[in-house]
């Protein structure tokens, strides 16, 4: 007789497994199956973040800046280095170590919560007395049912039509984490969050790094005031970023890869490139999934179709993360994975989908919450700006990092705070007390009036809501 659960979740990502765990917490008795493999074959859980998405990436961000900064910036401290060499090799192997640590801390995590995990593919066999049967192939083979189903099977890397990965040479987020030495020329077709942060690292690891967008616009989803303030630090970084371009042609030769592409003015251009990262988007992941066997419901992009509590067209069927509508981010599929386990026991789980941080791990980092200043125009809706330059701030000029600036944008009439963007030095940390003040409804004279560390970064956050009301004390 197949094992019978409560709650089965498809895929170990940061939906699937903090779904697992949260349902566990509410005393539902939960299989979570994920099917990634390490290099040994054994269960590496944790999805594309933990794999190869934003845990990898960062630790090859902090190393490609220690590199950097022992190189370029030490010097100015006093700190002479001689004879400073890259190990590329080692610094993959720590990376791998990270990746390693995260992968055995969910397995943990799932032996602590007592949830039972199959090492395996899982796709939807049939509706089952009281549930759903789901079959498990690979390492562990076998048919389970659940009464409810949470399906978090993330996403992949979109290629280019006629374009396919090889890893080798035309690289995905996949290949672009595991280069075995430093590409002299390195192509990145999209200038997304992706090819943003792999360009970064591998160009401050030496490699010539050109980036190909097809948008006129550099980070269109950014507030222009802020995309313009990083566009001028990549642009002095020596990150060539050219807009507006179509790509045609991509040839693979016996050293590397030929573009051929059109730039804004239409003229034809040729990259040729030792590496090409295609970083053009991602598409929803239900490869082995067998919507089809139950009637589980895609929409036209291939997401499975869900409500705005995450229900499938199925009963007890529900969906989380990037296999669903809304931004790819872990963060978000976090949220949503709480939020159903919490529906499932009968509660009131939420996800407020205003208050979602966005991070761009880059030198210097992007971070914001809220609405930007081109999208309140666009509303009609009036509001005060306030911005603050990190040069005007003591711990970033001691930490010698003073490029950017936040930025607060608050309702004229109100002054409740409807967007707050960063560029800078540790945005991504900032970015909380704006997430915390907005999720709280918090005016801009709030975090004014709120007394922050001294010397720290987070002045210039205080500094901003002050800006909004024209009153700065250190600008
Ligand atoms: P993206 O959607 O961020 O950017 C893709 C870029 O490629 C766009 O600017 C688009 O205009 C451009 N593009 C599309 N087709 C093109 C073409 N044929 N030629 C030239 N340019 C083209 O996608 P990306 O960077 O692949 O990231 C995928 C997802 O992963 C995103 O949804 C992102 O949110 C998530 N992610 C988030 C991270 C974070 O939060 N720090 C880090 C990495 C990924």
């Amino acid at each position: 007789m197949a094992k019978q659960f409560d709650v089965i979740v498809i895929g170990g990502g940061p939906g699937g497994y903090i779904a697992a765990i949260r349902a566990a917490q509410l005393g539902f008795n939960t299989a979570c199956v994920d099917e990634w493999k390490n290099d040994k074959g054994g269960p590496a859980p944790g999805g594309t973040c933990t794999n190869v998405g934003c845990i990898p990436s960062k630790a090859l961000l902090q190393s490609s800046e220690h590199f950097e900064h022992a190189g370029k910036h030490f010097a100015d401290h006093g700190i002479e280095v001689k004879g400073l060499t890259l190990q590329l090799d080692k610094m993959l192997a720590r990376k791998d170590t990270v990746v390693k640590q995260n992968n055995d801390g969910i397995l943990f995590l799932f032996k602590k919560n007592k949830v039972t995990f199959f090492h395996g593919r899982a796709s939807f066999a049939k509706a089952a007395e009281g549930g759903y049967e789901i079959k498990v192939t690979g390492a562990a083979e076998e048919a389970i049912t659940g009464k409810h189903i949470i399906v978090a099977t993330g996403s992949n890397a979109r290629a280019l039509p006629g374009v396919p990965f090889d890893e080798e040479s035309i690289l995905s987020n996949d290949g672009a984490l595991r280069i075995q030495g430093v590409p002299k020329k390195l192509g990145l077709i999209g200038s997304g969050v992706i090819g943003l942060e792999m360009g970064s690292v591998w160009r401050r690891l030496g490699s010539e790094v050109t980036v190909l967008e097809a948008l006129p616009t550099f980070l269109g989803a950014v507030d222009e005031q802020i995309a313009r303030e990083a566009k001028k630090a990549f642009d002095k970084q020596g990150l060539k970023i050219e807009l507006g371009v179509k790509v045609g042609e991509i040839k693979k030769g016996k050293k590397g890869v030929s573009v051929a592409w059109t730039n804004a003015k239409g003229e034809a251009q040729k990259l040729d490139v030792d590496k090409l990262i295609v970083s053009i988007g991602r598409v929803p992941n239900t490869v082995g999934l067998d919507p089809e066997a139950v009637g589980l419901k895609l929409d036209e992009r291939g997401a499975i179709l869900v409500d705005d509590q995450c229900r499938t067209n199925l009963p007890n069927v529900w969906a989380v993360g990037d296999v669903v509508r809304g931004p790819m981010l872990a963060h978000k599929a976090e949220e949503e994975a709480v939020a159903v386990a919490e529906r499932i026991a009968g509660q009131h789980g939420h996800v407020n989908f205003n208050t979602i941080p966005w991070v761009i791990y880059t030198s210097p980092e992007i971070a914001w919450v809220g609405q930007t200043e081109q999208q309140l125009k666009a509303a009609g809706v009036k509001y005060k700006a306030g911005t603050f330059p990190f040069m005007a701030n003591g711990r970033a000029r001691a930490l010698g990092d003073t490029t950017g600036m936040v930025k607060f944008l608050a309702d004229a009439a109100t002054d409740e705070i409807l967007g707050v963007h960063i560029v800078g030095p540790m945005a991504s940390e900032l970015i909380s007390e704006a997430v915390v003040a907005m999720e709280f409804r918090a005016s801009s004279e709030d975090i004014a009036r709120i007394c922050h560390a001294h010397p720290s970064l987070s002045e210039a956050t205080k500094e901003a809501a002050l800006a909004v009301d024209k009153r700065t004390l250190n600008f």
